[in-house]
């Protein structure tokens, strides 16, 4: 098995290395060079698709917003013109000059693994290629996975400036909740969840020709999961394939085809489908054994040195750390942005707003050092906050930006010479005793860390500042423990169920999670009756898993069907999915705020309280009176907006699902909505104990309400709670007050063994 590997890998190393590629050649695929003289283009995209759909009997019907804006000649102009102006960027990157190789190497073999350090342009470049290749067969569609949400719109929004395109057309980007693809498309961005939710109506993905999973070594649960299926599909297109040619016509393409994900209205012939997977770490080698001795690809980039200090004595406040080592880096080294890693979006916020306060006196002292500007990253910020992290610094500033784990691997950002490294970041984590995944700030991996310093050694030589010591540095772990084996498997189980996968033990890990974790999700799934006799998934199950929830909040909605008030439990988990940023709450406003929303308030408790909010929302006329109303009762209009697309969506899936009329409502009656809350979130019920504590009914776990609950000072006999927050003490948060005798009538099957207790 090595020996093909060897021999693969040493001569595209030598190809990848030796650049022996010039840069614009013509080719077969990309543009002839006698039209590069004619017009203004690259490659013209539109017209090559356009031929491509007529060769193969595509019709294109009905002209869109898209379409109009794809053939508005002003705006078609614009977006060739900066195509054309992005080309130098894409020629320069290590990628382009592998090309041959990269294509050669996933012609010849079922699947290769693709190693190369973050900037390389993998991810923009690799499907750009494939989408312009025969492989493995003439206009093959393209589908690059990633594990988050913003690098997935961010990514295609990119790429489809460099093609020139509309986003949407030839290159778009599916993930919950938002769908910018088009059976046109041929280069999709998807989150690894969007294409797992695929698999369910298209088993054998024959929508695409080439699935390059993007970003393997972060060990996603879901890429994980991918991996896994992957292993079989191909081998069944590979079947049937074979069953194609030797009949010589063509057989049943598998598509269940009436269904609106489904990427080909038209049938396509079947063909083999080809994975490529892409890492940015060394530790390749277990895809290559995973995928049956793959052979792996290594385009070395141009990574500059980088100087890695540590501090001498551990900090335990790494905010303040990272600020002074900023106005020492001012203060004595060259020009070039800082990029600081921090855990999460509270420490970032936080870090914002202390430096902004010192600032004036950094200015102050160091005037002739130049002006700094922060620019805050993380996923849940906006993507026009967002985009100023890539703006490129001007000649007399220095950025300062300050994000998660996100720029580690998944975005670049231009211009960084120095990096901080707090050593933390937030990872889920499974609590076996709550049951429940939570967010913990934990140390990072030595692999993380080394990542982490190689940004800042993108363009030219740099520094990274790790703000703990040696000692700490070598007692990391070596790599991060993929995310399968740390959190609650039940969306995992449920789905490989669904996907037909009955034995969940024995399906291909990469890495088995453990009995014990197998076993406690298959309990909670048999809790909300997902799963029925032997372990079958239940027709109910079937339908969970087809919502793109948690199955904790698939069982809930289904529960508002049958309770009859879908349509406030549907505006319910949409608030529930942004509630963090929905409710602006920061130290200064926090009495005002809380003031102003007194009149949401209602006696059953937090879920009534958000719908409230809706509820008032709904009543405003036009942007601007509702733009004011969020401002003066400390709710954020954005979050509220992305509620509402989320609804959207969610009132379309149910319908498509034919779950029942979401309009039913029953206005103003928290009981069926609780009893629909109850049915997922039964594990999370607690009641008052004599001392006046809570405990979890079935762990027996103190839990404290959060003081910004609505029932904080209520003290009721029982309450249900959708979250928990582990900080210094065991908070529950989203806190609504039910009738502890109640339980047991909501979920029978796991308070029967209970009932003696209550
Ligand atoms: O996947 P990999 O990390 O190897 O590289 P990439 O994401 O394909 O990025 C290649 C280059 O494209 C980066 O160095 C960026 O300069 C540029 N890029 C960009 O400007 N804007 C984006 N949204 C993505 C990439
Ligand atoms: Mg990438």
């Amino acid at each position: 098995a090595s020996t093909s590997k060897a021999s693969i890998a040493t001569p595209t190393k030598r190809a990848l290395n030796g650049g022996s590629m010039p840069n614009g050649k013509a080719n077969g695929h990309e543009n002839g060079s006698g039209k590069k003289k004619r017009k203004l283009v690259v490659f013209d995209e539109e017209a090559e698709q356009e031929a491509a759909d007529k060769r193969a009997g595509i019709q294109t019907n009905g002209v869109g917003p898209r379409k109009r804006a794809q053939m508005d000649p002003e705006q078609r102009k614009k977006r060739l013109a900066e195509a054309q102006r992005l080309k130098p960027q894409r020629e320069a990157l290590p990628v382009y000059a592998g090309r041959e190789a990269i294509l050669r190497g996933i012609r010849e073999n079922d699947t290769v693994v693709v190693l190369a350090e973050t900037g390389s342009g993998k991810t923009t470049q690799i499907p750009q290629f494939l989408i312009r290749s025969d492989i493995p067969r003439a206009s093959p569609r393209v589908v690059c996975t990633q594990p988050r949400r913003v690098a997935a719109i961010s990514l295609a929004q990119r790429v489809a400036a460099e093609t020139g395109c509309v986003l949407g057309t030839t290159v778009g980007y599916t993930v919950r909740f938002d769908d910018r693809s088009s059976p046109k498309t041929r280069l999709k961005y998807a989150t690894d969840g969007t294409l797992l939710a695929e698999m369910l109506s298209d088993r054998d993905l024959d929508a695409y020709d080439v699935v390059v999973l993007d970003e393997a070594h972060e060990r996603s649960l879901r890429t994980d999961m991918l991996m896994g299926f992957l292993k079989d599909i191909q081998k069944r297109r590979k079947a049937k394939f074979a069953e194609f040619k030797a009949k010589g016509k063509q057989v049943a393409n598998g598509n269940a085809g009436d269904d609106d994900d489904a990427q080909t209205k038209q049938p396509r012939e079947p063909s083999e489908l080809k994975i490529v997977v892409m890492s940015a770490t060394i530790d390749a080698k277990r895809f290559s054994e995973f995928f049956d001795s793959a052979p792996v690809l290594y385009v070395s980039g141009r990574q500059h040195k980088v100087t890695i200090k540590y501090v001498d004595e551990p900090q335990d406040d790494y905010v303040d750390a990272s600020i002074k080592t900023i106005v020492q880096i001012h203060q004595h080294y060259p020009p070039g942005s800082i990029l600081v890693f921090l855990p999460g979006q509270d420490e970032i916020e936080g870090m914002v707003a202390s430096l902004r306060a010192y600032l004036p006196d950094i200015e102050k002292n160091l005037a002739k050092k130049g002006q700094i500007t922060i620019a805050p990253l993380f996923a849940k910020l906006p993507a026009a906050e967002q985009a100023k992290a890539f703006v490129p610094a001007g000649p007399n500033e220095r950025k300062v930006i300050i994000a998660t784990n996100i720029a580690e691997t998944s975005v670049t950002i231009p211009g960084v010479r120095f990096v901080i490294d707090s050593g933390m970041a937030k990872e889920k984590r499974y609590h076996a005793g709550t049951g429940i995944d939570s967010l913990a700030t934990e140390p990072i991996s030595q692999s993380s860390a080394k990542q982490r310093a190689g940004r800042a050694g993108r363009e030219s030589d740099g520094w990274c500042f790790r703000l703990y010591t040696e000692t700490a540095y070598q007692h990391m772990e070596k790599r991060s423990q993929p995310e399968i084996q740390r959190v609650s498997l039940s969306f995992a189980l449920l789905h490989l169920k669904a996907a037909g996968q009955e034995d969940v033990y024995n399906f291909s890990y990469m890495d088995a999670p453990s009995v014990t974790s197998i076993q406690g999700a298959l309990h909670r799934l048999h809790g909300l009756g997902a799963l029925g006799e032997k372990s079958r998934i239940t027709p109910l199950g079937r339908q969970m898993a087809q919502l793109p929830l948690d199955p904790i909040f698939s069982r809930v909605l289904l529960e508002a069907f049958r309770q009859g008030c879908p349509r406030e439990v549907i505006d319910l988990v949409s608030l529930l999915g942004v509630k963090d940023q929905l409710i602006i709450n920061t130290s200064a406003t926090r009495e005002q705020a809380n003031e102003a929303r007194q009149k949401f308030t209602h006696r059953s408790g937090d879920h009534l309280f958000l719908i409230n909010i809706l509820r008032a929302y709904e009543e405003l006329d036009g942007t601007d009176e509702k733009k004011a109303w969020c401002k003066d009762n400390y709710i954020s209009y954005k979050a509220m907006q992305l509620a509402l697309d989320s609804r959207k969506q969610l009132r379309e899936r149910a319908e498509r699902l034919d779950l029942g009329d979401w309009e039913d409502t029953l206005n103003d009656e928290p009981e069926p909505i609780i009893a629909s809350l109850v049915a997922g979130l039964f594990a999370n019920a607690a009641t008052k104990q004599p001392d006046d504590s809570y405990r979890n009914m079935m762990t027996k776990q103190v839990v404290t309400i959060h003081p910004s609950s609505t029932v904080f000072s209520k003290k009721p006999l029982g309450i249900i709670y959708d979250e928990l927050a582990l900080t210094t003490k065991t908070y529950a948060r989203g806190v609504s007050i039910v009738d502890p005798r109640l339980l047991p009538r909501q979920a029978p099957g796991v308070f029967n063994a209970l009932r003696k207790q209550l």
